[in-house]
C-alpha cells in the first residue's frame, strides 16, 4: 500500500509514544521507509535507540547539531519525505503548531515543510476536550492538517472518553488517504447546508438556535476530500471556513434557500442546518422598553423549508438528497415520517435531547434512514459520521 513512500515521523511526548515503535514496524512492512524525530519530552517515553533500530536509520532530536546540520539541514529534512505525521501529537504540540512555533526542532519541521501533515492527537480527555484544544484543532484543520483520532476508550490516567491515539492500522490508513486519496466524487458538485439560522426581531436583537455547524462543516470537508466540488452554505458559526470548499455565509433561513438555489445544479445536496422555522416581522427600529409598557408580541412568519423545496426541483433535482433529523423522542419513527414528509432520498437521524449533548459536542450517534434500511451507527466523531456518510454517498452515485 505504502511501497516507495517516505514517512517522517515525528514523536512527541505522551504515553502513547510507545505505540509509535509499532507504527515504524508496520509503516515499514508496508514498504515505506521511516525517518524519525523525537521532541526532548519523548525522550522521556521512548529512547532514540530503539527508534533508530526499528526505523533503521539515525533519530534526529537536536535543532542545532552540526552533524545532522551538515549532512541535512533541517529545511531539507522536513521536505525530504512526502508525508509529516505527528504521533502522538499532545496539547502541547497542537498548541505550538497552531501558534507557529518552531522552538524545537519538531516545531522547526512541522513549519519549514511543504508536505502534508497528518496529527494523531493523544491526551487526557480534560485536555482534549479543553477549548483552547478544540480551537487549536479547528486551526489546524482549517489549514489543511490531516487528523486521525482520537478515539475514546479507557486512558493510562484510569479516566474514559476521547483522548487514546488513534490505533496504529488506523494511522496507516489515515497516511494511505492522505498520500492517495480516492476522487471518488470527483466531478460531482454538492451542496451542504450548515450551522443555525438567525431571524432578526429588530435591527439589534434575533432568534437562533445552538447548532455549532461542527457536523455540517466536518461534511462538506469529507465531500472535497473525496473529489467533490463544494458548496458551503452556512449560518453563523464559530468555524473557520473547511479548506477546498466554497463557503457562502447566510443569516436567514430565506437567505439560505436563495443560496442553496442559485448554487443548483447539484448532484448532491445535504442539509445539516439547524433552520428556523419560523422567521419574525422584524421592526425596522429598535424595539424599545417603554416603562410601564407590555412586553411586544412577536409576529411568526413560516419560513420555507430547504430540504423539501430542493427535494422537490423537477428536472433540476440533485441525484441524491440528504437531509437531518434531530428529535429528542421517538427518534426512528419521527424521521422515518420526515424523510416520506420532505421527499429526501435519506435521513440522518439524531437525537438531540439534553442529556445526549450533541448539540456543540464533538461526538455523534447517528441512524441513516432511507426508503429500504435503517442502520444505526455508533458514536462516532463527527468528523468520522462526516467521512462514513462521504463514503455511502460516494457508493450510491457510483
Ligand atoms: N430543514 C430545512 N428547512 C427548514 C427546516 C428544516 O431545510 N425550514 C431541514 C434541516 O436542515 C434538516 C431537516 O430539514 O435536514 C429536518 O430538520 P428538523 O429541525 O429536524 O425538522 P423540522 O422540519 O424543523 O421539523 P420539527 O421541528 O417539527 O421536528
Amino acid at each position: 500500500m505504502l511501497n516507495g513512500k517516505k514517512v517522517f515521523l515525528i514523536i512527541a511526548g505522551g504515553i502513547a509514544a510507545y505505540k509509535c515503535l509499532d507504527l515504524i514496524r508496520r509503516l515499514r512492512e508496508q514498504g515505506a521507509s521511516v525517518r524519525c524525530c523525537l521532541t526532548e519530552n519523548a525522550k522521556e517515553f521512548v529512547t532514540p535507540l530503539s527508534v533508530s533500530a526499528l526505523s533503521q536509520g539515525p533519530v534526529y532530536t537536536d535543532q542545532f547539531s552540526l552533524k545532522d546540520e551538515s549532512e541535512m539541514s533541517h529545511i531539507e529534512l522536513s521536505r525530504a519525505s512526502d508525508i509529516l505525521v505527528v504521533a502522538p501529537a499532545t496539547a502541547d504540540v497542537m498548541a505550538k503548531m497552531a501558534a507557529g512555533l518552531a522552538d524545537q526542532l519538531a516545531t522547526t519541521l512541522v513549519l519549514a515543510t511543504d508536505k502534508p501533515v497528518l496529527i494523531a492527537p493523544a491526551m487526557n480527555l480534560r485536555m482534549w476536550l479543553h477549548a483552547a484544544t478544540q480551537a487549536n484543532l479547528a486551526t489546524l484543520m482549517a489549514r489543511g492538517i490531516h487528523v486521525v483520532g482520537p478515539n475514546e476508550g479507557p486512558m493510562a490516567c484510569n479516566e474514559f472518553g476521547p483522548g487514546r491515539m488513534a490505533e496504529v492500522p488506523e494511522i496507516i490508513a489515515a497516511i494511505d488517504g492522505v498520500l492517495s486519496p480516492v476522487q471518488s466524487l470527483a466531478g460531482c458538485h454538492a451542496i451542504v447546508t450548515s450551522g443555525p439560522t438567525v431571524e432578526p426581531i429588530d435591527p439589534v436583537r434575533f432568534i437562533a438556535n445552538r447548532s455549532s455547524g461542527k457536523q455540517g462543516h466536518a461534511i462538506a470537508a469529507a465531500l472535497a476530500a473525496k473529489g467533490a466540488r463544494v458548496t458551503l452554505v452556512s449560518g453563523p458559526t464559530a468555524l473557520p471556513d473547511p479548506v477546498g470548499v466554497t463557503t457562502v455565509s447566510v443569516e436567514t433561513a430565506c437567505e439560505m434557500l436563495a443560496a442553496c438555489q442559485s448554487a443548483l445544479p447539484a448532484d448532491i445536496v445535504v442539509c445539516a442546518a439547524a433552520v428556523a422555522d419560523w422567521g419574525i416581522k422584524a421592526a425596522e427600529q429598535k424595539l424599545k422598553k417603554r416603562p410601564g409598557g407590555t412586553p411586544p408580541v412577536l409576529e411568526l412568519t413560516l419560513n420555507p423549508d430547504i430540504l423539501a423545496t430542493l427535494s422537490a426541483a423537477g428536472p433540476n433535482r440533485p441525484r441524491l438528497v440528504v437531509g437531518f433529523a434531530a428529535e429528542t423522542e421517538d427518534l426512528i419513527a419521527h424521521a422515518r415520517d420526515k424523510r416520506s414528509r420532505k421527499g429526501c432520498d435519506w435521513i440522518v437521524a439524531n437525537d438531540v435531547s439534553a442529556e445526549t449533548g450533541t448539540f456543540g459536542s464533538d461526538t455523534n450517534q447517528v441512524h441513516l434512514i432511507s426508503a429500504e434500511a435503517c442502520e444505526s451507527w455508533p458514536s462516532l466523531d463527527k468528523r468520522a459520521v462526516a467521512t462514513r456518510l462521504a463514503d455511502r454517498i460516494a457508493e450510491a452515485l457510483s
